[in-house]
């Protein structure tokens, strides 16, 4: 933590302590994590913070950091069923996000904090919006509410196809609902892709986009127009890693900031310290992270998971379980199991005893085991698992469980090959050599980006960084409009050149068919 300070007053301060409003509308605890750390940089730096989310009381009330909880989101989403993703098609699943982004929002305009924040004082500004974008527009009208400030949209997530087109960034990549693209995948396969994920962004910008502003419109008593408060978000901060995620191009209105999230580890509270300091035969994390909550598994997968672990007798687990040890199915649990409804991932990851971590494969979680060097079992559920394992399994940093076939053989095997053959985690130093290693820490730069927009006065979009695709459409700004005509001209100029040839072969012809039938006859 330190080191960050002395990091962080290595810049010259030439911001004054600005107003700053950072806000997300999502119940998934992660996104609290991951700004939340942003938030206490710059309330370090002096600025003021006015966190609005569901979960901004995560970081103690301070005359710098103001927390407004959005109360009641948790309730609906809990509502929605988790597991359904497993069994969906994409273009379901699409529309299952739909649903679920409109409840939340829904619910978010009917809650208490977010009211509170809409009834401020008319003349009260904010300098500049750090806002969550990931699941589309709910929040926008909160720039105009106060006034157009500069506002920063950010994503805990990589770069879905959709936030690219939005910010006029070109590089492709396929919908995070579809299944990683093979680089051997058949040209069939690539046009399906190609046209699920044009699909998704047109969906995403137009239904869930007006569906979302017409619910504005009626909730806030104003005539929002969304596309037109979406340009005035000048960058986008999202959790991308060169080598965490594919390396692609970006557009320098778009910040990469992997790992934002990622302290050196802490040394860990009273008992579990002691634990985890005495089992050095090794520690295995089983943690399904702060968004998805264990019931999804049902009792008797459960109790597979604690059988197998019971086998690892010369290893320590520590479970992480929103239920009460004393209420878990595993009664007669060994003195190997540790049954926590918390515990502080960050740190065991960071013990030298740790050695594996299952997890459901959220990008934090991913990014806090590659940094740490410690192995990975993924059990991915829905969105960006499936792409963070198969990043995983490509690289030979760890295994995958199946949903689906969660048995006591499976889970032991499968934990067992990681524990036994070292390669794993040798892989994963490497990495987590890799990423550690980097100019500035993710955070750094962060502070820096929002200090930049204020300081130069980045108006509607910071136009000096935003690339002319942005508003031009991808479509004329990659010249596919140029190139379709060019294309459809060569292919006119063809036909006509094979009809023309076909006329005058057929005159020279007939004379000549007219003289042999004259010789026939
Ligand atoms: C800091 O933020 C709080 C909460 O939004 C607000 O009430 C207060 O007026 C702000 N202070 C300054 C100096 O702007
Ligand atoms: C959730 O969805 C899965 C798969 O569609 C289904 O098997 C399960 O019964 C559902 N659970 C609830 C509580 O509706
Ligand atoms: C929107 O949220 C409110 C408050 O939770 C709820 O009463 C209402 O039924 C919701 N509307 C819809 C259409 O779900
Ligand atoms: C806002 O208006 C109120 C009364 O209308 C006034 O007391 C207050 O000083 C004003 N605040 C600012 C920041 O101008
Ligand atoms: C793709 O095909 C090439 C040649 O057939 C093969 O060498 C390579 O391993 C394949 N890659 C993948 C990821 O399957
Ligand atoms: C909605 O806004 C109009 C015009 O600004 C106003 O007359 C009306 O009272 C408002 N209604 C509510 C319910 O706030
Ligand atoms: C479950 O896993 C076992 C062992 O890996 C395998 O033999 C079996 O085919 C799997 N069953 C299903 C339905 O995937
Ligand atoms: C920022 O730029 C806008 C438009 O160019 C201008 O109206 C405004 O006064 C400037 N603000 C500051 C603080 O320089």
């Amino acid at each position: 933590m330190l080191q960050v300070l002395k990091l962080l007053l290595i810049f010259v301060s030439t911001v004054h302590g600005a107003n700053i409003l950072i806000t997300y509308e999502t119940a998934r605890r992660s996104h609290q994590i991951w700004i939340g750390e942003l938030a206490q940089a710059l309330t370090k730096r002096g600025h003021n913070i006015t966190v609005g989310g569901v979960f901004a009381r995560a970081l103690p009330e301070s005359d710098k950091y103001h927390p407004l909880v959005y109360e009641g989101i948790f309730i609906t989403h809990y509502k929605f069923n988790k597991s359904e993703h497993l069994t969906s098609s994409p273009l379901r699943r699409m529309y299952l996000n739909h649903e679920y982004n409109w409840a939340i929002c829904n619910r978010t305009y009917h809650s208490k904090g977010f009211n509170e924040l809409w009834n401020y004082p008319d003349n009260f500004t904010f300098d500049l919006i750090l806002m969550d974008i990931t699941f589309g527009p709910c929040l926008y009208p909160l720039i105009e509410r106060f006034g157009r400030p500069y506002t920063i949209g950010f994503t805990p997530s990589a770069l879905t196809p959709y936030l690219s087109e939005k910010f006029g960034n070109p590089s492709y990549s396929i919908s995070p609902l579809l299944d990683p693209e093979d680089p051997n995948a058949s040209f069939l396969y690539r046009v399906y892709n190609y046209l699920f994920t044009k699909l998704e962004i047109l969906f995403k910008s137009h239904v869930d986009t007006l569906s979302l502003q017409y619910l504005a419109n009626r909730m806030l008593n104003r005539t929002f127009n969304f596309y037109d408060l979406e340009r005035s978000i000048s960058l986008l901060f999202v959790n991308e890693y060169p080598f965490l995620n594919e390396p692609k191009s970006l557009t320098p209105n778009i910040i990469p900031i992997g790992g934002l999230h990622i302290k050196k580890e802490e040394e860990l509270p009273g008992i579990l310290n002691s634990i985890i300091a005495n089992a050095n035969q090794g520690i295995v994390i089983f943690s399904t992270g702060t968004d998805i909550q264990q019931h999804i598994f049902g009792e008797e997968t459960k109790m597979n998971f604690a059988r197998a672990f019971d086998k690892l007798v010369q290893k320590t687990v520590v479970w992480k379980d929103n239920i009460d040890d004393d209420e878990h199915p595993f009664r007669d649990k060994p003195s190997n199991i540790l049954i926590h409804k918390w515990i502080p991932q960050n740190d065991v990851l960071g013990h030298v005893h740790t050695k594996l971590l299952i997890t459901t494969g959220s990008t934090l979680s991913i990014q806090e085991a590659i940094y740490h060097g410690v192995a990975v079992i993924g059990l991915p559920i829905y969105d960006e698992h499936h792409k963070n394992i198969q990043f995983i399994l490509d690289r030979n940093l760890g295994l995958k469980l199946d949903f689906n076939n969660l048995t006591e053989e499976n889970i032991y095997e499968t934990v067992n090959r990681i524990l036994k053959n070292p390669i794993y985690l040798e892989n994963m130093e490497k990495y987590a050599w890799k990423f550690r290693d980097q100019p500035q820490s993710a955070l750094v730069k962060a502070v820096y980006w929002v200090e930049y927009v204020l300081r130069h006065n980045a108006t509607q979009g910071a136009d000096f960084l935003t690339p002319k695709a942005r508003f031009l459409g991808s479509f004329k700004a990659s010249y596919f409009d140029v190139e379709l005509f060019l294309i459809i001209a060569v292919i006119i100029s063809l036909i006509v050149v094979v009809k023309v040839l076909e006329l005058v072969l057929n005159q020279v012809k007939k004379p000549i068919e007219k003289k042999n039938e004259k010789k026939k006859q």
